[in-house]
């Protein structure tokens, strides 16, 4: 299986959003990559319902919403609504993990847990088993074109030998920084799924840049 390639369009031109989306479309991406920041959790405001009911409209492959807000299970139905169809919080943003990916899967959503960059794995030990992906970040969350940290190789290598010891079947995406020099790298260690956002569309030709990641 080759590697789940995810645009971030946090990075793309809101003001051509259609013609973002189709280039997503038409390009070897896998999915969209929606970022939603509320100002709290992270320190920037993205978007919201809106603007992703807007994207679904033109999104000709699945849309994986990362909310990177405070407790996220105050709008989980919201964004199913809008056409989330992967929905991932961050283990840092609500209390009772457990009950909000509950309530992602009665969505009909697939659910995944997000950790931040210092949020070691091990505390995904008791809960791994109810995710359909572990996300994790390679950056401080909250802005796009920062520098990828090495400390995410260990962290992606662990989770696949917790993932394998368990006999799950997880997914693992890495986020943030992500670009041709880490991608191999990243597969290498165990990641399943590469978000991309300043590497794919500040790049002369998108379409081509994703192509050569998802050939890595
Ligand atoms: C940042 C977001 C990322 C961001 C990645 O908090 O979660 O998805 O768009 O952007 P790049 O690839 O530019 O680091
Ligand atoms: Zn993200």
């Amino acid at each position: 299986m080759s590697v789940i390639i995810a645009p971030s369009i946090l990075a793309a031109d809101f003001g051509n959003l259609q013609r973002d989306c189709e280039m997503v479309n038409n390009s070897k991406a896998d999915w969209f990559h929606i970022d939603v920041m509320d100002g709290h959790f992270v320190p920037n405001i993205s978007y919201g319902m809106p603007v992703i009911k807007s994207i679904k409209k033109h999104a000709k492959k699945p849309l994986d919403v990362h909310l990177m807000i405070e407790k996220p299970e105050r709008y989980i139905e919201d964004f199913a609504k809008v056409g989330a169809d992967i929905i991932t919080v961050h283990y840092e943003s609500t209390i009772h993990l457990h009950r909000t990916l509950t309530q992602i899967k009665n969505t009909g959503c697939k659910a995944g847990i997000v950790l931040n960059l210092t949020t070691p794995v091990s505390v995904l030990e008791d809960i791994l088993d109810k995710c359909y992906m572990v996300l994790i970040m390679s950056i401080n969350p909250g802005f796009g074109g920062q520098k990828f940290e090495d400390v995410t190789y260990n962290k992606v290598r662990k989770l696949r030998k917790m993932i394998k010891d368990q006999g799950l079947n997880v997914l693992i995406e890495i986020d943030g920084g992500v670009n041709a020099t880490n991608a191999p790298k990243l597969i290498e260690a165990g990641a399943d799924a590469l978000v991309a956002g300043s590497f794919v569309f500040k790049s002369d030709n998108p379409t081509k840049t994703i192509e050569d990641l998802k050939n890595c």
